[in-house]
């Protein structure tokens, strides 16, 4: 399939994980990839090896929590490709875990609020900005099964996805009659780096590791590919009538 030829397609964390798998999905599939995130190293080592499978990708480096690089970025990519089809805002952070709510403090509500709500909301305000004046595009953003659920020792995490959601299915109604479709992946379990400072290596199979592993109906995680493919079905013409929803990719855990 080539659903993606001479699409701009633009990847926030892309620099490991569900976004890195993202990025070679898009790229095998004929999009220019823009691979942004904040490891410079990383992101060019992603750039190499689509390039090196003859692909197209170009890294550029920001702090999708910050307005300003948010909006120098997707202006750069403007300027480069003259617009922007399809953005995958997927950077995210877990924080700090396992407090319960008493003793949450201001650092890290801050800290979640700016890179889980604050960067898929200036993400959208500019990529929104550059799809209005090239005719429409596509979004979709990272939530998770935390979008849904409640988890004890969460609750920061979990208040900033379902906060995704809000933004996701608020944007998805104001910009229908612009030719702009914006929805939300909520994987459950995925096997990346986020996964293993939260429950541990896969050699380990420590006590984390099964505690949220038994969730899964399907009785394992998933590999990050496994949402790289809903997230390039959400993104394409597959799914032009899709608007505002909120895909569960977490084998059942959700409703189970
Ligand atoms: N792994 C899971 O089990 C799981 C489950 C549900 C949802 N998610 C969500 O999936 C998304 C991707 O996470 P992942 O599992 O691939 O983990 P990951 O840690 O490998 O990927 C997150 C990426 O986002 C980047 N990032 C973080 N803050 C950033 C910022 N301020 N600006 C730019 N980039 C930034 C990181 O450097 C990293 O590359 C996140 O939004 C996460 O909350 C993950």
């Amino acid at each position: 399939m080539n659903r993606f030829n001479n699409k701009i397609v633009l990847i926030t964390g892309a620099t490991s994980g569900i976004g890195e798998a993202a990025a070679y999905a898009f790229a095998q599939e004929g999009a220019t990839v823009i691979v942004n995130g904040r490891r410079d190293e990383r992101g060019e080592q992603v750039v190499a090896r689509i390039r090196d499978n003859g692909g197209r990708a170009e890294f550029i480096r920001a702090d999708v929590s910050r307005e300003s690089e948010v909006e120098a970025m997707v202006s750069e990519i403007v300027s480069r490709h003259g617009r922007l089809d399809v953005a995958f805002n997927n950077a995210g952070i877990e924080g700090k875990m396992g407090d319960r709510t008493d003793q949450q403090s201001q650092d890290d509500y801050r800290e979640n609020v700016d890179v889980n709500i604050g960067g898929v909301l200036w993400s959208m305000k500019h990529e929104l900005q550059a799809m209005l004046k090239s005719g429409g595009g596509a979004i979709v953003n990272t939530a998770s099964i935390f979008s849904q659920i409640g988890m004890p020792g969460m609750s920061l995490y979990s208040a900033s996805k379902h906060a995704v959601v809000g933004l996701t299915r608020t944007a998805s109604i104001e910009y229908a009659k612009d030719n702009i479709r914006i929805n939300a992946v909520s994987p459950g379990g995925v096997e990346t780096e986020m996964f293993v400072r939260a429950a541990g290596t896969p050699d380990e199979n420590s006590e984390g590791r099964q505690f949220f592993t038994n969730f899964h109906p399907m009785g394992r995680i998933s590999q990050p590919e496994e949402q790289a493919a809903a997230v390039l079905f959400l993104a394409s013409d597959d799914a032009s009538f899709v608007n505002g929803a909120n895909l569960a990719v977490d084998s059942g855990w959700s409703i189970s």
